[in-house]
């Protein structure tokens, strides 16, 4: 057998794809050749969507007939034998949690489940990407003894989302920072749950098990879960005087600084600057800069003794925190936009398959002889 072997697969090419480019060297992202810089100034969410998996920018009409069909109430709404299901869950259950499990059983009313076509594909992206806002803003509420508000179909994807968190219209603010940081987390070439997403799908699966296995994916802190974890160090480091202390016994104690490092991104994350400056707006409006002050010093700090740069994860939860949503919900808030990407990823599978299956070097013992259990 020929074989290259990378630990971690690092920088081993395994298939072709048209979607998603990502220059490790300049920080630049595309999606489908449009920088995200440009995106996040010019496009929306939704339109977004629709470029990752259509392959081009959408005319006005299409625009218009996507967005109706993804901000419908009828894609939105929850089934409600699935709201009864969550309110049998433990309170205590985790909102990612609550998102694997609720997208698994989604399946289960979904009238395209087990058709694998192009066309049930993007009806059933269509109806996931609508639904898991409604999913993780049901459960937030649920989970604090509250009833879920019902979605609203004049509010755009983002905006929607926070006004069923707190049953408030949104302010402008809000809605363009969710929409941006929607944009941002889309898509990301071949990372862990895309390729997940991928592998599952190669196996002539289904659009929701290719979409389960994803969010299995995204959950660990070592990929989406950094995002919590990054919160979790601002609280712990408390107040910006304590940050450049705090880090550097961190570094000093080996410790790894979630946020910062990346698989392909040599310089900083072209992610980063865009919720930095949108958590540091967030911040002023609300009064508080600490959050924003406190993840500077960490950087410089970082940056400096280390040469690893901050990545998509270190600033997203301090504009999300500063709207006061639950660190928890951070991770579940970058799986409701990878949802595009995963989705983009499954139909271009289907459209060229080819089975997955990488080989393992095997280390294990040589050939042995089976010992019966009573001569052990
Ligand atoms: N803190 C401290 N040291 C680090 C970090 C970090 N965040 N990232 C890399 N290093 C060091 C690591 O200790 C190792 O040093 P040495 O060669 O001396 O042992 C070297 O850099 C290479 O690290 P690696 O773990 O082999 O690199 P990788 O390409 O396998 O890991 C990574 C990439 C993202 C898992 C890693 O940088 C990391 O653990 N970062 C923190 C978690 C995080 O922020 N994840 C989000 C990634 S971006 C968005 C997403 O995918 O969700």
């Amino acid at each position: 057998m020929s074989s290259v072997f990378k630990e971690g697969l690092e920088d081993i090419v395994v298939s072709t794809s048209e979607i998603c480019f990502i220059d490790g060297r300049e920080g630049r992202l595309l999606y489908r050749g449009y920088d995200v810089d440009e995106l996040v100034q010019h496009s929306s969410f939704e339109e977004v969507v629709y470029l990752l998996w259509n392959g081009t920018l959408p005319s006005r009409k299409d625009l218009e007939a996507h967005v109706k069909a993804l901000n419908s109430t009828a894609n939105r709404k929850l089934p409600p034998k699935l709201v009864t299901m969550l309110r049998q869950l433990p309170k205590k259950t985790t909102p990612m949690e609550v998102l694997r499990t609720g997208v698994s059983a989604l399946a289960a009313f979904d009238p395209d489940a087990a058709d694998n076509s192009r066309e049930a594909t993007t009806r059933k992206a269509i109806r996931l990407t609508a639904q898991m806002p409604t999913l993780v803003a049901a459960w937030e509420r649920l989970r604090r003894g509250k009833t879920p508000v019902a979605p609203n179909p004049k509010l755009s994807l983002a905006g929607n989302f926070v006004y069923m968190l707190s049953g408030k219209k949104p302010t402008d603010l809000a809605t363009k920072t969710f929409d941006v940081a929607l944009i941002l987390h889309a898509d990301h070439e071949f990372n862990a749950s895309t390729f997940a997403a991928r592998v599952t799908a190669a196996t002539l699966s289904d659009l929701h098990s290719a979409i389960v296995s994803g969010i299995g994916a995204l959950k660990g802190p070592l990929h989406g879960g950094a995002n919590e974890q990054v919160m979790r160090m601002v609280e712990q480091i408390k107040t910006p005087e304590r940050a450049d202390a705090w880090i550097r016994k961190a570094l000093a104690d080996k410790a790894r600084i979630m946020g910062f490092g990346h698989r392909v991104y040599r310089v900083e994350d072209p992610r980063a600057k865009h919720l930095r400056r949108l958590a540091s707006e967030l911040g002023k409006q609300v009064g508080n800069t600490s959050y924003v002050k406190i993840l500077d010093t960490v950087a410089r700090v970082v940056t400096e003794e280390k040469k690893i740069y901050p990545n998509v994860d270190l600033y997203s939860g301090a504009a999300y925190a500063s709207m006061g949503i639950p660190t928890d919900e951070f991770t579940p808030i970058f799986a409701m936009s990878r949802v595009a990407g995963w989705a983009a990823h499954v139909l271009e599978q289907h459209a060229h398959n080819r089975l997955i299956r990488p080989r393992a070097e095997y280390t294990g013992h040589a050939r042995q002889q089976y010992v019966p259990i009573e001569r052990r």
